[in-house]
């Protein structure tokens, strides 16, 4: 088997791979000639001529040499620090002095390079000239083009690769920064509410006060289930923890529904079922979880939003502001999150083109795992472990040690600090409380003891280690914190199927086979 991508990766490893895609050199795969600017031109001018040519970086030139890098990366960083295109120089922005390559180094190098350090550009100098620039689509582009019909080998966990294009967000893991659309989440959490953001999500567009209420009354309108379907979620609410009876509730719901496969209907419909989908979740686990406890079901209330809702209906007390508004954040800044296990699962269901409700109840399914979703009750037992600060460097020292996990740190993406973290830190912070006071003291402990024991691997804190205290701060139970996590990311999956939807092929990958050799003789009996 030809495979390219193995090779490349062999290289990374130090292992050269012989078969004819290792003869190519970095000058084999370069854009030749590299576009240019100067130090002093305009971010403005630069963005143009990324756009022009159609690439993702040009090269700072100054006297003839390579003086620095600029990218789409770093135009968007300076557009989230408010400045200028007009007047800004390349020079604020652009890396300074750059990895650079030469023309004859093989491919593998430049990848080694690029994967390493994530670059996804770099400048290709000969005898002090620049002659080029190679990128991770150039490396790419290669693959594809020579392995011809051979397959293509993926790196385990499909770290890195891309699997599909997607505008309804990203995450850039160095920068620690993640945005819906062209919004950065955490501005949205800190000034809009969640329906904004879901709103932002489903049409392209925030709406003004006007559009918000008429879109919180059209979820109202999904958010009351029918009498005939309590009746059935009555006979199953006691029938396994909340996820698994939300899970099995949208099934149900699903065929109460007859969502039709999205094979079958159009984007409107696909957007109704959408909308209905996610007005009923926090319904289905509030009554669920109120029915398997003997306790009456609080119906939803026209007049709150649906974090205060869904406390209200939990409850049956009214919300506390400060309470509802802490959740409403945390929802918002759990909404979506790039191409995640769940959210990789939901594209990949809704690719065969089957129903809405099949893609979210295997999302859930994904969502489940402690690798995933199921972390915030575990940080929170962990803090429960640990019970006072003098405690934990041991305790988290023994864990590391025995090679456990610290639940609620590390991330595939982030090289640091999540910004979901951050942001709920200061949500908790305001929340208060001793909880909250030993989280934050644990965290710092937590971090110096795994930068010890597990050194250069980047481990910060991630989402779920103040996903669990803000949730409970709030007055939700530790088995709804999963649950409640699922009420976000119900809307970030329905809006990537929407999208799978639109422009759909069907995911399907292979396997390499590592089994016995066959064929065998099939032995008689
Ligand atoms: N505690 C201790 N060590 C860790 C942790 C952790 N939380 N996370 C990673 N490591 C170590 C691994 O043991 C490994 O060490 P090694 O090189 O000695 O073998 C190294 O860091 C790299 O680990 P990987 O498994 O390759 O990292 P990966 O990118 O696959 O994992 C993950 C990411 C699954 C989130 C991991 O960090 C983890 O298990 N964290 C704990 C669970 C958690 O918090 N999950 C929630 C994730 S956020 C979300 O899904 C919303």
């Amino acid at each position: 088997m030809i495979n390219v991508y193995n090779s490349l990766l062999a290289r990374d490893n130090g292992v050269m791979v012989q078969h004819p895609v290792s003869a190519l050199t970095v000058g084999d795969l370069m854009s030749s000639p590299a576009v240019t600017c100067a130090e002093n031109t305009s971010l403005g001018e630069a963005a143009g001529l990324m756009q022009h040519h159609d690439i993702g970086s040009v090269v700072v030139v100054e006297e003839g040499k390579v003086a620095g890098i600029l990218t789409e990366r770093d135009l968007l960083r300076a557009a989230a620090g408010g400045s200028d295109p007009n007047t800004e120089p390349v020079r604020a922005w652009m890396t300074a002095n750059p990895d650079v390559l030469g023309p004859e180094e093989p491919a593998g190098t430049a990848w080694a390079s690029l994967r390493h350090h994530r670059y996804r550009h770099l400048p290709v100098v000969e005898d002090g000239n620049l002659v080029g620039v190679v990128s991770m689509r150039n490396l790419m582009g290669a693959a594809s083009l020579t392995a011809g019909d051979a397959s293509l080998e993926a790196p385990r966990g499909l770290e890195g690769v891309i699997v599909a294009t997607t505008a309804v967000g990203d995450v850039r893991g160095h920068e620690g920064f993640y945005h819906y659309r062209q919004y950065s989440a955490v501005d949205l959490a800190a000034s809009r509410q969640f329906e904004d953001v879901w709103h932002l999500l489903l049409f392209g567009e925030l709406p003004d006060l006007a559009r918000r209420r008429e879109f919180l009354d059209e979820l109202h309108a999904h958010a009351t289930l029918p009498e005939s379907f309590r009746h059935v979620l009555a006979t199953v609410a006691s029938a396994g923890s909340p996820l698994e009876v939300l899970r099995t509730g949208i099934s149900l719901l699903g065929a109460h529904r007859a969502l039709q496969p999205l094979s079958d209907i159009d984007q409107a419909t696909a957007r109704a079922d959408a909308i209905g989908l996610g007005a009923a979740v926090p319904v289905l686990l509030a009554s669920t979880y109120r029915l398997a406890r003997g306790l009456q079901v609080v119906e939803p209330r026209s007049d709150l939003p649906l974090a205060a809702n869904y406390l209200w209906m939990l409850s049956g007390t009214e919300p506390d502001p400060e309470q509802a508004r802490a959740l409403d954040q945390y929802l918002i800044i759990a909404t979506d999150h790039g191409f995640n296990a769940s959210t990789f699962t939901a594209r990949v269901i809704s690719s065969t083109q089957a129903d809405l409700a099949s893609a979210i109840c295997g999302a859930i399914g994904a969502l489940s795992g402690p690798l995933h979703g199921g972390a915030p009750s575990r940080a929170l037992d962990m803090l429960d472990a640990i019970g006072r600060v003098e405690n934990a460097e041991a305790w988290l020292r023994s864990a590391v040690a025995s090679d456990q996990r610290l639940m609620g740190f590390g991330h595939r993406i982030y090289r640091t600090e999540d910004p979901r973290a951050a942001f709920l830190r200061t949500v908790a912070q305001r929340l208060g409380g001793p909880l909250v006071d030993l989280a934050v003291e644990v965290e710092q402990v937590a971090l110096r003891v795994l930068d010890e024991l597990k050194p250069g691997r980047e481990l910060h804190t991630n989402l779920e280690f103040y996903a669990g205290v803000v949730m409970d701060r709030c007055g939700i139970p530790r088995d709804l914190f999963t649950p409640t996590f699922a009420v976000a990311r119900t809307v970030g999956w329905t809006v990537h199927v929407l999208e799978q939807m639109a422009d759909n092929r069907l995911f399907r990958p292979s396997a390499r086979y590592v089994g016995p050799p066959p064929p065998q003789p099939v032995p008689d009996l």
